[in-house]
């Protein structure tokens, strides 16, 4: 094997560091469950105080996810880390291409929903701890057509995460590498 073989299958044996790891399951339970919290309102009475609580832990928890998402992408710039190498250079391209869309779209949808909310003149809430003033007000025909992209934009990440996850669980189950290993915490 050349040295470069051998520094490439290092890196592919190698696993995320804790940080990676950590920010990248708690941006996939947030992201799962602000959906599931957004979708579940729709089959709750219009009026209804529980209608209210769905929205209100739903944009709580977009506050966390802004922070995370924020805190990945420093990290990730800062530790100068690129999508790990793959057996081949397509594989990488794709894989490359896919963890950045999902990076768009997540920032795209974050932005969306807090562009909802300053249309209101208020902040965001973290569960009434406190609220982020809003920087940009924009009135209400642009606000609707804003809740139509985010209400898009929800749906395209949630296509997108799924090929990415069946795309990890082939890697483990029909490939049998690294793949998923690396970004699962080590045990002991
Ligand atoms: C990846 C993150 C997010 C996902 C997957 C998501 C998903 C959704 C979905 C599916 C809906 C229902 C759309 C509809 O049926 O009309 C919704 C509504 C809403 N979301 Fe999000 N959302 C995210 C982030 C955020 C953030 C960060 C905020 C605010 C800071 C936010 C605020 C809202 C609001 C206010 C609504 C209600 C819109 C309306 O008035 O109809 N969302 N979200
Ligand atoms: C909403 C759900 C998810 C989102 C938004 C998401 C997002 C991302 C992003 C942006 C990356 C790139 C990380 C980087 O290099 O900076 C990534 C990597 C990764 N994700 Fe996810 N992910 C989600 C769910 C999952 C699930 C369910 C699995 C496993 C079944 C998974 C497995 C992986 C693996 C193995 C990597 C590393 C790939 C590599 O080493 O090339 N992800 N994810």
């Amino acid at each position: 094997m050349s040295n470069f073989n051998m520094a490439a299958a290092d890196a592919r044996a190698a696993r995320y560091d804790h940080l990676t790891i950590t920010l990248h399951w708690l941006t996939a339970l947030l992201v799962l469950t602000m959906f599931a919290l957004a979708e579940a309102r729709s089959f709750v009475e219009r009026g209804t105080p529980l209608r209210t609580d769905l929205i209100f832990v739903h944009v709580s928890l977009g506050v966390l996810l802004a922070a995370v998402l924020v805190l990945r992408i420093v990290w990730r710039i800062a530790t100068h880390r690129r999508t790990a190498p793959a057996v081949s250079g397509l594989q990488h391209v794709v894989a490359t291409l896919v963890h950045f869309a999902l990076y768009a779209l997540m920032i795209s949808q974050v932005s969306y929903g807090f562009l909802m909310i300053w249309a209101s003149g208020n902040g965001p809430s973290f569960f009434g701890l406190f609220s982020v003033p809003p920087l940009i007000v924009v009135d209400q025909p642009t606000r609707h057509v804003i809740g139509e992209l985010h209400d898009y934009t929800a749906w395209a990440i949630i296509a997108v995460a799924g090929i990415h996850a069946a795309a990890a669980l082939m890697h483990h189950y029909v490939l049998r590498d690294r793949v998923l290993a690396r970004m699962i915490p080590a045990r002991g």
